[in-house]
């Protein structure tokens, strides 16, 4: 059964890979390798024992995409990854985030459509709730207007894709949405490989337990949580690659309610910075050089997922402890060093 797999050589979709490869789906990869490359194909195929078919387009092209499907009309269904994702950088390039963001999962449908592929699955973001008044939150916790470019882009993407399983009932999809997703595969042999300084909590703390920078900067300690720094929930990337193959398989077996749904897909508990400090060194042993700053603008001071409808729904649960988590991050950041 053919799984084409946007993003596939990023982060989460080359996670993704391995968990479909292991339950037997044959793999189609379709990425720009504009932030990722294609040495992650070794690692998948070191791990499966086997290398998915990978195709270099880059999907904003429409008549790339279109050749695209025409060359995989067999595909079953679709995770749509591919996407530019850094909030920092949206806002200086709102038109660069748009373009890429929007039109790559517009000419995604358009083929999807074409080839009446029944099931999609989108990489949606908790980044859609902002600072909820409460927590945990839920499926139906009011979406917020979003704070980045890159946040929008994934409010409407998620609009685009209900609007279009609206009109057409053959198209199933499921949008989950993501947490702080963090860690690598247990192998170390494939993980994040973020480019210059990292933005995201556990590249930045790992390359300083590396020796790489520094210190780490906690960005406030002045919230209104117990020890007055943020809190978010962190889910290991390998328990949400499992939770896009059960996605697929419910979309497969026609089990979806709805021809359009929404998970949230986190651990459903809040940790906060200083937490995460101190279990990645009791999970490691290796002592982490850190000085609380300023709140980094932007941030919202606390969010976790209420994870009872995934759990329930999709029978999908993050099972992965938070020091296995940070110790596996800490294998990918010295073997990639
Ligand atoms: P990533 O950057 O590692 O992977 C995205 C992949 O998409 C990259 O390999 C990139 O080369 C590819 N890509 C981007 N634009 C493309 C285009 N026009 N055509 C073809 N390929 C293209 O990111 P990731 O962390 O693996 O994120 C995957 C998805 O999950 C994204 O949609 C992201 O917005 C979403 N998400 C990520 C997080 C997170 O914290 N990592 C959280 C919530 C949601
Ligand atoms: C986590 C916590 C920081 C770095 C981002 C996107 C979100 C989603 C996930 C895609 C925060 C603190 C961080 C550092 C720190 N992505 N921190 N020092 O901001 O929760 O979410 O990734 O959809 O949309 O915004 O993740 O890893 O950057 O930060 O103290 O050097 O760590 O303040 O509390 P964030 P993050």
């Amino acid at each position: 059964m053919k799984i084409l797999v946007t993003g596939g050589t990023g982060y989460i979709g080359s996670h993704t890979v391995v968990e479909l490869q292991q339950e037997g789906f044959e793999v189609v990869i379709a990425d720009n390798l504009s932030n990722s490359n294609i040495g992650v194909l070794d690692g998948i195929e070191q791990i499966t024992g086997n290398r998915p078919l990978f195709e270099l387009v880059d999907l904003t092209d429409a008549t790339a995409t279109r050749d695209l499907f025409s060359r995989h009309d067999d595909t079953r269904a679709i995770i749509h990854f591919a996407a530019l994702k850094a909030v920092g950088e949206s806002v200086e390039k709102p038109l660069e985030y748009y373009a890429n963001n929007l039109n790559s999962l517009i000419n995604v449908l358009v083929g999807a459509r074409a080839c009446q592929v029944p099931g999609l699955v989108f990489s949606s973001s908790c980044t859609v709730y902002g600072q909820a008044e409460t927590l945990p939150v839920t499926e139906n916790t009011p979406r917020r207007a979003a704070e980045s470019p890159y946040g929008n882009t994934k409010m409407m993407c998620e609009d685009i894709l209900k609007d279009v399983a609206r009109v057409d009932p053959s198209l199933n999809v499921i949008a989950l949405r993501y947490f702080n997703p963090i860690g690598a595969h247990p192998s170390a042999r494939i993980g994040e490989l973020p480019v210059g300084v990292p933005n995201n909590l556990i590249p930045y703390l790992t390359q300083v337990a590396a020796g790489i920078r520094e210190e780490l900067r906690v960005f406030g300690d002045d919230y209104n949580t117990p020890d007055g720094s943020a809190i978010r929930d962190y889910i290991d990337v390998v328990d949400l690659a499992r939770a896009h193959v059960v996605a697929i398989q419910r979309l497969l077996e026609g089990k979806n309610t709805r021809n359009h749904e929404y998970f949230n897909i986190g651990t459903g508990r809040g940790l906060s910075v200083l937490e995460i400090i101190r279990a990645f060194e009791r999970a490691t042993g290796v002592k982490v050089n850190y000085r609380i700053v300023p709140r980094r603008p932007g941030d919202i001071e606390k969010v976790w997922a209420d994870t009872t409808l995934a759990n329930e729904t999709l029978g999908w649960k993050a099972t992965t402890p938070i020091e296995e988590t940070l110790r596996d991050a800490w294998r990918w950041q010295q073997a990639s060093r």
